[in-house]
């Protein structure tokens, strides 16, 4: 960026007044948040109306190289770096959940507003960030949580602040987009798709928290809390990660036209008399080929809002990297600063709604039941029964034709029913006779 008016500082309503930045974390993400804070400089200096400076960065390794740091800038004692009188703002871009947090809290105490990129920490201690921001009349942002530059976060706080807004589903891991995409694609299976997407530089060394459906899980957390003005914490998150999936599902899949993705859906739910409750969850979920989120390839992320009166939304783009995290963490530190120098707060948390949360059993949802069957008259009118005694319709019913003469392959698609009456009839389903085995069960969304 290059500033067309260099001559003439225009700060607007502001004092010109520096604003104090203290940065937490020199990774990826710290990296590009230093250098384009300095690439961008004169920019910023007019949209806050007083210059950002850098006062200091907290790093654990003070021999590292640094390069694109003044030295004298780098310090191993972030607790006192976040309390000097000199600093406003304090961006942690550290991660992990038990030190950020204490110096999240301690530099929000001290009354500097806190800009993070941290989505295990907010969706785990929401709560006791947004006391503290409160009692101390400072911001809290975090727009990098959640899908890095997609503005999900503050398109939920301020753009549809006005409406209602009854579901949020989208993809928000790009490893595990990346995954599934390549098994689709190639026809891998999971651990060859893994090992490709760690070679690439996708996947952590330990994937433990994208695989697992963690790391997803944490940003329905914050989407679901965001959206329905209702806390919703990682561990009220029903969560699935992608591990179990294997070729022979995606196969599967394709053949029925359906793509697995592992879906973050946060909904309000209402029930027959009318009463609201909210659920989030993550897991592995068939779409149908022609949806939009079918088509969100390698490691991009999309996300899909319905509100009432702006109806469908749908976001789309990078959500992860350093300059995509960075961009996200520079748009909330621009705004924290402007408010610095303006007066006023960022739109905070409110959970006045205070919804229940759903029980995972009560979610209404879709199974696709793949199983093997002994092939004689009467199996298929005894499992169909089955299922209409459970009160769930059945939307379709293939049979193939397998090696084994004695058996055939029976892939079942559901009409909606509640997640635990069709817990149940897969369970009831696994202990007869005729059914040889259930090879896999993926519910259905779209
Ligand atoms: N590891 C995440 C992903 C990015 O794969 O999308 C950070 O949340």
């Amino acid at each position: 960026m290059t500033a067309n008016n260099q001559s003439s500082f225009n700060p607007g309503k502001g004092t010109g007044e520096p604003v104090g930045v203290a940065v937490l974390g020199m990774g990826t993400v710290g990296t590009d948040v230093i250098r384009l804070m300095s690439e961008n400089a004169e920019h910023f200096t007019h949209r806050i109306g007083g210059p950002l400076e850098l006062k200091g960065v907290a790093v654990s390794d003070l021999s590292k190289e640094r390069p694109g740091v003044d030295r004298d800038l780098l310090t191993d004692d972030a607790r006192s770096l976040i309390t000097r009188d000199d600093v406003d703002v304090v961006v942690e871009v550290i991660g992990g959940i038990d030190y950020p947090r204490e110096l999240v809290l301690a530099a929000l105490n001290a009354g500097k507003s806190v800009v993070t990129a941290n989505k295990a920490l907010v969706a785990a201690h929401a709560d006791e960030l947004a006391e503290a921001a409160d009692a101390a009349g400072v911001d809290l942002y975090f727009e990098a949580a959640v899908a890095a530059a997609i503005p999900v976060v503050g398109m939920l706080r301020r753009s549809l602040a006005g409406d209602q807004i009854n579901r949020i589903f989208g993809i928000v891991n790009g490893t595990t987009n990346y995954i599934l995409d390549a098994m689709t694609s190639t026809g891998a299976d999971y651990d060859d798709a893994l090992a490709e997407a760690t070679r690439l530089g996708y996947a952590e060394a330990d994937p433990t928290a994208d695989v697992e459906g963690h790391d997803a899980a944490s940003k329905a957390a914050i989407m679901a809390s965001l959206g329905f003005h209702t806390r919703v914490k990682f561990d009220d998150v029903h969560c699935e990660g992608i591990t179990q999936i294997t070729a022979d599902d995606i196969e599967a899949a394709k053949k029925a036209g359906y793509v697995i993705k592992l879906l973050a859906i946060c909904e309000r739910i209402t029930d027959s008399v009318g009463d609201e409750s909210v659920s989030a969850r993550v897991h592995p979920t068939l779409i149908p080929e022609a949806h939009p989120l079918a088509s969100v390839n390698e490691s991009y992320n999309a996300i899909y809002v319905d509100a009432e009166a702006a109806g469908s939304l749908m976001f789309y783009g990078n959500g992860a990297g350093g300059a995509p995290t960075a961009s996200a963490v520079l748009g909330d530190l621009v705004g924290a600063a402007r408010n610095k120098v303006h007066g006023g707060r960022a739109p905070g948390e409110n959970t006045y709604a205070e919804l229940p949360l759903t029980p995972f059993g009560d979610v209404p949802t879709r199974y696709h039941i793949d199983m093997s069957v002994v092939d004689r008259a009467g199996v298929l009118a005894d499992l169909s029964a089955r299922f209409s005694r459970k009160g769930i319709s059945l939307r379709t019913v293939r049979q193939e034709e397998q090696e084994r003469h004695s058996h055939a392959r029976l892939i079942v698609v559901t009409h909606q029913a509640r997640e635990s009456d069709l817990q149940d009839i897969v369970k009831e389903l696994s202990e007869l006779d005729d059914v040889q085995e259930i090879t896999s069960v993926i519910r259905l969304d779209g």
